[in-house]
């Protein structure tokens, strides 16, 4: 099939979080299966400067009208592997900026143009394209009203570019929530200002269109599909995504096994797998070394790597604070985000050195180092749709503690509640769930054969993109 992705971040060029992980796999694998495959993203400063796309010729001009006003740009590309080409949506003044989304205190006030230039442009971009996409596989709010300015486009210039639309819903709290004054840049027709189009509160909601216009919703794992039906997970659209109900499927994603390896991974000190652990002792070595934390045998090390934002609980891990300081056992944390969560995870490191430490930057090494020499991995997520840190850690024999939310309760078995099949613990998102799990972790850390059990589980499991790639085909079969 011919099929085009339109996404804000792809691995390995440009990435804040997982979705670059998940779109990144997904476009290579689908490309590995023999599909003609395009990824379509901005033209970041820091994707431009990296040596891949350095080279990227000039594919296109771009003259986008954004209301009664033209944006000039261009379209650059790139093929990085068989069957697959990137498409860069260029456009100085739009994306040579420090940050994707913000400066790390707001976020742009030009996000609303920034992103509508970049779905327009993208749509421009598939003229290049060697015929009719068979499907456009759109992502998160970025790229959420593309299937309606897609409709719009072609029946404006009476040309078919693509056959179906899909559009996944990696995380819901971010809507591409704008004031209603930039609805005039999208040059949609008035009807789509009200409440049977984009209106959201008085606002324009990105999302909304997304889950109207697309000829299917999918998001990243089958309980959040379910969780975002309700109030509590589905941030006020769940009575949008009540209309489409029949349209919305829960697909879990994979980890990419080139980059998420125990036992190629370069960004390790020592490589293992699930026959031979001397390499994780190696790297827990390092990883105390690095850290600078007491480098005692016994006790476990919990590692965490996330955004240091309200939806990795990062106030549940605040609130367990004693059980790191009076237990015999270390915690390394790395992060970046809001500076509440960053000043605060900060001073708790700094009250107890050689038992806890905190890397407040994004580092792809120390994330493979965390994730290899730790004993636990902690996710106590308020919501996670998907998650991949605790598949990862998997993989990297670490046992996670997950809360019970989203793609965690579908990826992690609880050891308790099943002893034979269990390869970590899950918990209720609460302080007192995650310090019940903390306990319930130290029992298991005192018991080496049954941890050692877990740890081997959790290693051959399979979460490649395999079976998240089967199942887009399905998919996109049963859309088209
Ligand atoms: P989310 O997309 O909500 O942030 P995921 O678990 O899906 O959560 O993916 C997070 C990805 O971002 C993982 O690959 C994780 O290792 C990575 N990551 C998060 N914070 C950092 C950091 N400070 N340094 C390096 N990688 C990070
Ligand atoms: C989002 C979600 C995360 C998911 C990722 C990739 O960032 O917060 O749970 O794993 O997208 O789909």
């Amino acid at each position: 099939m011919k099929i085009v992705h339109v996404a804000s971040e792809l691995y390995p060029y440009v990435k804040t979080g997982g979705l670059a992980d998940a779109v990144g796999a997904l476009v290579t694998t689908l490309a590995e299966r023999g599909h003609e495959v395009a990824a379509i993203v901005p033209g970041y400063r820091a994707l431009l400067d990296r040596p891949e796309a350095a080279g990227a010729a000039r594919a296109l001009r771009l003259h986008i009208p954004m209301g009664d006003v033209t944006y000039v740009g261009e379209v650059r590309a790139f093929s990085p592997r068989p069957r697959l080409t990137v498409y860069l949506i260029c456009r100085d003044e739009c994306f040579d900026r420090r940050g994707l989304y913000g400066n790390g205190e707001r976020d742009y006030e030009d996000n609303a143009h920034r992103f509508l230039f970049f779905q327009k442009g993208a749509i421009e971009a598939m003229s290049l394209l060697d015929g009719t996409a068979d499907i456009v596989h759109c992502h998160d709010w970025q790229a959420a009203l593309l299937p309606l300015l897609l409709r719009e486009a072609e029946r404006r210039t009476r040309t078919v570019l693509a056959a179906k639309t899909v559009f996944t819903i990696h995380n819901i709290l971010f809507q591409g929530l704008f004031p209603m004054r930039h609805f005039d840049a999208t040059n949609l027709p008035p009807e789509y200002r009200g409440i049977d189009g984009l209106e959201f509160y008085g606002q324009m909601n990105w999302l909304k269109g997304g889950l109207l216009y697309a000829d299917k919703i999918t998001t990243v794992s089958p309980r959040y599909a379910e969780e975002i039906q309700t109030p509590a997970f589905g941030c006020g659209l769940e009575g949008v995504i009540a209309t489409r109900r029949g349209d919305l499927h829960g697909l879990i994603n994979g980890i990419d096994p080139t980059v998420w390896n125990p036992a190629i991974d370069p960004l390790l000190p020592a490589r293992y797998n699930s026959e031979d652990l001397a390499g994780k002792a190696a790297c827990r070595q390092a990883l105390l070394k690095l850290t600078g934390l007491e480098a005692t045998a016994k006790t476990p090390i919990y590692g965490m790597v996330c955004r240091l934002t309200e939806q990795k609980g990062i106030n549940l891990l605040l609130a367990n604070k004693d059980f790191f300081l009076k237990e015999k056992v270390r915690l390394v944390v790395l992060g970046s985000g809001e500076k509440r969560y960053e000043e605060a995870v900060k001073a708790l490191c700094e009250s107890a050195p050689g038992k806890m430490a905190f890397a407040h930057r994004l580092d792809e090494g120390m994330s493979h180092l965390i994730e290899a020499g730790s004993d636990f991995f902690l996710m106590p997520s308020l919501f996670e749709p998907c998650g991949l840190n605790q598949m990862y850690s998997q993989v990297y024999g670490t046992l996670p503690l997950a809360s019970d939310v989203g793609g965690l309760s579908d990826t992690v078995i609880d050891l308790d509640r099943e002893p034979r099949a269990g390869t970590g613990l899950t918990f209720a998102a609460t302080i007192e769930g995650l310090r019940h799990a903390l306990k319930r972790s130290l029992r298991l850390f005192a018991d080496p054969a049954r941890y050692s059990a877990a740890q081997r589980r959790g290693m051959t499991k399979d979460f490649g993109w395999a079976t998240a790639a089967t199942a887009y085909e399905k998919l996109y079969q049963d859309v088209g």
